[in-house]
């Protein structure tokens, strides 16, 4: 059982988890990620390594309320405990080379995964600009986090409610255009999002790594689930990636495989709410 010791609700749909889990502490490293089981009759949902504390022994992951799964764990309390959590899984992030500045962007709660990216890069001392984007003011997360790891933080709002008005992608295009200069960029959030970005770095040839979210259930390579064409060959995201060079990635192919248990993740969530009443 992996006990949970400390819950922050840092907005009404996304919720910060601190659990012990020694051995996943020991080892984790930014890009990785757990596959949890809340109880026996749970189903298996991976979810980023959003921060870890080795000498405390704990990890901690920050997710968004969904479905039901996502909806069952933000229930739970202090004190609680989850009954799995296996990892840590898939490749840390390798940006590789001579790198000096690297661009990391997040969107929405996509920022908890991309926090880790701007925290090891900034404690490994290279430079890093953030541009965090958010629906509205109202959502915003992480911002003394990444106040913290970076030199320049931006943060865009789609309704102009908090700091710059309009999207991430606008807001690297203005970086680039003012002489900004990116060895990599690092983006993470919908998948619609990371393929505007690179489209953006693409013409520059700014390298730009995306960290894929696909279906995932076993998280070992087995079961095929998690399935991407990255440079016109099959990965598997949970052994190959998270992170792979978004100049790459079949992003339609991804979207379609990602829509494809839709109608039955409705009815699971219409079920939860059905018990209940
Ligand atoms: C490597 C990886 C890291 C992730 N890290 C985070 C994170 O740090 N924070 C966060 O909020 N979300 C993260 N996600 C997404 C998260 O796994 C889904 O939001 C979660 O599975 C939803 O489950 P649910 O039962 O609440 O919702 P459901 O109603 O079952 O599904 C809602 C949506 O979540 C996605 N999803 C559902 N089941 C899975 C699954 N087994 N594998 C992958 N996606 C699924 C689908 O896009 C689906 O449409 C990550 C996904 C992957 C693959
Ligand atoms: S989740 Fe099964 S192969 Fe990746």
């Amino acid at each position: 059982m992996f006990r949970i010791v400390q819950k922050r609700v840092l907005n009404p749909s996304v919720t910060l988890l601190e659990i012990e889990a020694p051995f996943i502490a020991k080892k984790a490293k930014a890009g990785q990620f757990i596959i949890f089981r809340i109880d026996e009759k749970g189903e298996r949902v991976p979810l980023t390594i959003a921060d870890y504390n080795r000498e405390n022994g704990t990890i901690t992951i920050i997710f968004q309320i969904v479905g039901r799964t996502t909806q069952q764990l933000s229930e739970l309390n202090e004190g609680d405990s989850i009954l799995d959590v296996a990892g840590p899984l898939g490749m840390p992030t390798e940006i590789g080379g001579n790198v000096k500045k690297v661009c990391v962007i997040g969107g929405g709660v996509g920022c908890a995964i991309a926090y880790p990216q701007a925290k090891e890069l900034s404690e490994n001392g290279i430079s890093v600009d953030v541009i965090a984007g958010f629906r509205n003011k109202d959502i915003v997360i992480l911002e003394d986090e990444f106040k913290n790891h970076s030199d320049n933080l931006i943060i865009c709002t789609d309704d102009g409610s908090y700091g710059k008005k309009g999207f991430v992608t606008d807001a690297l295009k203005e970086q680039i255009e003012n002489g900004a200069v990116y060895d990599a960029v690092i983006a993470i959030g919908p998948v619609p999002m990371m393929k505007f970005v690179c489209d953006v770095t693409k013409p520059y040839n700014i390298k730009t790594i995306v960290s894929l979210n696909p279906i995932m259930i076993d998280g070992t390579g087995m079961c095929g689930g998690c399935r991407v064409t990255v440079g016109g060959q099959i990965k598997y995201a949970c052994v190959d990636g998270p992170d792979f060079d978004g100049h790459e990635v079949d992003f339609d192919e991804l979207m379609k495989r990602n829509s494809t248990y839709r109608e039955y993740e409705h009815n699971c969530r219409m079920l939860g709410s059905a018990e209940k009443l």
